[in-house]
């Protein structure tokens, strides 16, 4: 790979920046001072050192973000902040994206990625990988709803795949519950349409898991961390590099 191609997904600057770095003689390869921004680099073998301080290149980037409310599951917008403005500056690399999609007023689990393949894989509906979210819903969730969702729901253009659905605490006199549930499928709005499809209105959706992903209490939100080291293992087989 090119030196100033490296550089700059490695965050030291646009390549233009990366370019006067290097003409500077900040770089070293192997060593060896190198002023050449089209010099290539082997970026698995050889010593990259800039200004001294070793470089360890990463081809993919991956963090687990607890999205809050507000922020949009997309790379770029006019309007709003976008998940991705929710990284330190010293995390940011242009080539970053949401895996999947929550909706604006959705929290929880998302993780962050720039490899393509992996996110194709855990959103692929072939690959049937289940989500699972806490929500507060208005309306009274009994044993028949359970059922709906286990049978599948008719949402006008698609009946979903089979739901699992748990009850927690129910309010009969305030008209709301608390439930769980998991999907194996990402459609646009799929939780809310299913309880709509029930006559009920979701009015908290958090996202707990995607996969063997899992989000834990003490991450905040709009906090983010890295992969653990049993989560890097799991994701092997959905192209995790
Ligand atoms: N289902 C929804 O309705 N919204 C989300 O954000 C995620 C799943």
């Amino acid at each position: 790979m090119r030196l100033d191609k490296l550089l700059s997904h490695m965050n030291f600057g646009s390549r233009k920046e990366v370019k006067s770095l290097i003409s500077a003689g900040s770089v070293r390869i192997n060593g060896e001072q190198i002023t050449k921004a089209n010099f290539q680099v082997d970026e698995t073998k050889d010593l990259i050192e800039v200004d001294g301080q070793q470089i360890i290149y990463h081809k993919f980037i991956y963090w687990l973000l607890n999205k809050p409310q507000g922020v949009i599951s997309a790379t770029e917008d006019g309007r709003h902040h976008t998940v991705i403005d929710c990284l330190h500056p010293d995390d940011y690399r242009f080539d970053l994206f949401p895996v999947g999609r929550l909706d604006i007023d959705t929290t929880g689990l998302l993780l962050i990625t720039n490899n393509g393949q992996m996110a194709h894989q855990l959103t692929s509906p072939k690959k049937q990988v289940y989500k699972t979210y806490q929500a507060l819903i208005e309306g009274v969730v009994t044993k028949e709803t359970v059922e709906a969702f286990k049978a599948g729901l008719d949402l006008g253009d698609f009946t979903s795949q089979p739901a699992q659905l748990w009850i927690g605490e129910v309010d009969t006199e305030k008209g709301v519950s608390k439930i769980r549930v998991s999907i194996s499928e990402g459609k646009f709005h799929q939780v809310k349409r299913m309880f709509q499809a029930c006559q009920m209105e979701v009015l908290q959706l958090h996202r707990l898991s995607m996969g063997p992903l899992q989000l834990e209490d003490d991450l905040a939100l709009g906090d983010y961390r890295q992969l653990t080291q049993a989560e890097i293992e799991a994701l092997k087989p959905f192209g995790y590099e």
